[in-house]
C-alpha cells in the first residue's frame, strides 16, 4: 500500500516537525486552569492545521483533560447556530461526565441553569432569535462555562479543550447585529479569569488572528499564535525517509533534494510527490532520473488536481492581476502591482478584494498581498510558459 496521504486532514504516515507547536500547546495545558492561556493556530491551506490539532488530543488524554472537537464553516457565523453548535457539544461531554462520575445532583442543577437560560435543544434557535443584545449571548456562555466548570472540577479530570477547525469562518458581523465570536471570546475570558479550566485552540486561515482582534482587542493578550509554514529541508527530508522507512522502496540523496526544492516543504506537496512517484515508478530504488522522466506527467496531475480549480475561481481579468504578482515573487506590494497593471485604483481594489474573497489571495501586511496557496507562482509562470 502507498504509505503518502496526500488529502485533507489525513494522518500522515510519519509526522515531520511540528515539536515546537506541541510543546506551545503542552506547556498551556500544564499551566492552566491557574494561568490560563489559548492558543490560534493560523497557516495557509494544506500546511497541517488538522493534523496537528488532531494529534493535540493525545496530549488531552495525558494530562487528563476531555477534548470538544469541531469543524466550523460559515453556517456558524451566526449567533443562533454557533451557541447552539458550543452548546451541544459541551452538553454532550458534561452528560457523560454526570453519568461517569454519578454527579446526578451537580448535573441536575447544570441542566436546570441551562433551561433557564432558554435551552432546550430542539426550540434552541427560536429562543436565540430573540437575542438581539451582543450582551445577552456573552452572558449566555458566561453561564454554561462556569455551571459545567463546577461539574468538570467534580469529576476528577483536568479540564475542556475546545479544538477549534476553520474558526476563521466564525466572525463579528455588525451589520447583521451577529457577534459569535467575541461574545464567546468574552465569556470564555471571564471564565478563565473565574479559574474555569477551559483552553480553546483555534485553527485557521490567516485572517483568524486579525477576526480575534477585531472581536475583542485583548485577545491578543489571551492567546498565543503559532503560525504554521512550511516544514525546513531537513523536516522534508525525513518526512520522505520515514514514511518509506518501513516499505523496501528508497529514493536516492540527489531525488530527497529534488523533492525539497521542488515541494517547498509544503506538506500536502510532500504527500502528494510522494503518493504519485510511488504510483507511477514501480522501482524500489528510485532516482532522480526515474522521477525526471514521470515529471511532465506529475506537473500536469498536480496542476489538474490541484492548481487549476483555484486558479478558474479567477475572472479573465483577475487572472491578469494573479499572474502580475507571479511574476514579482510570491508576495507583492499593491503600488508595485499597480505599477505593473496600470489599471485604475478603484479598479484594482476591486480586484484585489475579490481575489481575497475567493480565497486566492491574502495581506501578510498593510498593502502587501501574498498567495493563499504555496508554490502558486510556479504554477502560473508554467502556464505563462504554455
Ligand atoms: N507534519 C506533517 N508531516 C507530513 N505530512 C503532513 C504534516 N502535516 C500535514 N501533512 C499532510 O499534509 C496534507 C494537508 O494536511 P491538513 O489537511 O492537516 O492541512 P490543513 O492546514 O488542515 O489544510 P486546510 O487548510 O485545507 O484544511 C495531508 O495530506 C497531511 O497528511
Ligand atoms: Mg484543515
Amino acid at each position: 500500500m502507498n504509505p503518502f496521504r496526500p488529502g485533507a486532514g489525513l494522518e500522515p504516515r510519519y509526522i515531520a516537525g511540528r515539536e515546537n507547536e506541541y510543546q506551545v500547546f503542552e506547556r498551556l495545558i500544564k499551566s492552566a486552569p491557574e494561568i490560563p492561556g489559548n492558543l490560534i493556530i493560523s497557516g495557509l491551506r494544506g500546511t497541517g492545521k488538522t493534523v496537528l490539532l488532531n494529534n493535540l488530543k493525545g496530549i488531552c488524554d495525558d494530562y487528563n483533560w476531555i477534548h470538544i472537537s469541531r469543524e466550523y464553516n460559515e453556517r456558524f457565523s451566526n449567533e443562533a447556530e454557533f451557541s447552539q453548535a458550543v452548546a451541544t457539544d459541551i452538553l454532550t461531554k458534561i452528560k457523560g461526565l454526570s453519568i461517569a462520575f454519578d454527579l446526578k445532583e451537580i448535573g441536575g442543577r447544570f441542566f436546570e441553569v441551562i433551561r433557564d437560560s432558554s435551552f432546550t435543544y430542539k426550540d434552541f434557535s427560536v429562543k436565540l432569535g430573540k437575542m438581539s443584545e451582543k450582551q445577552l449571548l456573552e452572558d449566555y456562555f458566561l453561564e454554561l462555562l462556569n455551571e459545567s466548570a463546577q461539574i468538570i472540577k467534580s469529576a476528577d479530570i483536568g479540564g475542556v479543550v475546545f479544538l477549534y477547525d476553520e474558526f476563521h469562518t466564525i466572525v463579528d458581523q455588525k451589520s447583521k447585529r451577529q457577534f459569535p465570536l467575541s461574545s464567546f471570546i468574552g465569556a470564555l475570558s471571564q471564565a478563565q479569569r473565574d479559574g474555569a479550566p477551559f483552553v480553546l485552540v483555534a485553527t485557521g486561515l490567516p485572517q483568524i488572528q486579525t477576526n480575534f482582534i477585531k472581536a475583542k482587542s485583548y485577545s491578543e493578550r489571551m492567546f498565543r499564535v503559532v503560525k504554521l509554514a512550511n516544514l525546513s529541508a531537513e523536516e522534508t527530508k525525513k518526512a520522505f525517509s520515514e514514511t518509506l522507512k518501513e516499505s523496501k522502496i528508497s529514493f536516492d540523496n540527489k531525488l530527497i533534494d529534488y523533492l525539497v526544492e521542488n515541494t517547498g516543504g509544503y506538506p500536502y506537496f510532500i504527500q502528494f510527490y510522494g503518493y504519485f512517484i510511488l504510483e507511477n515508478i514501480p522501482k524500489e530504488n528510485i532516482t532522480l532520473d526515474d522521477v525526471k522522466e514521470i515529471e511532465p506527467l506529475l506537473l500536469q496531475e498536480l496542476d489538474a488536481s490541484f492548481f487549476d480549480a483555484r486558479y478558474n475561481k479567477a475572472s479573465d481579468s483577475e487572472k491578469i492581476v494573479l499572474h502580475t504578482i507571479a511574476n514579482l515573487a510570491d508576495e507583492a506590494d499593491y503600488s508595485d502591482i499597480r505599477k505593473a497593471l496600470k489599471y485604475s485604483h478603484e479598479t484594482l481594489v476591486k480586484m484585489v478584494s475579490r481575489l481575497e474573497e475567493k480565497g486566492l489571495l491574502f495581506r501578510p501586511s498593510r498593502g502587501r498581498f501574498r498567495f493563499t496557496v504555496p508554490l502558486f507562482n510556479n504554477y502560473l509562470i508554467r502556464k505563462d510558459k504554455q
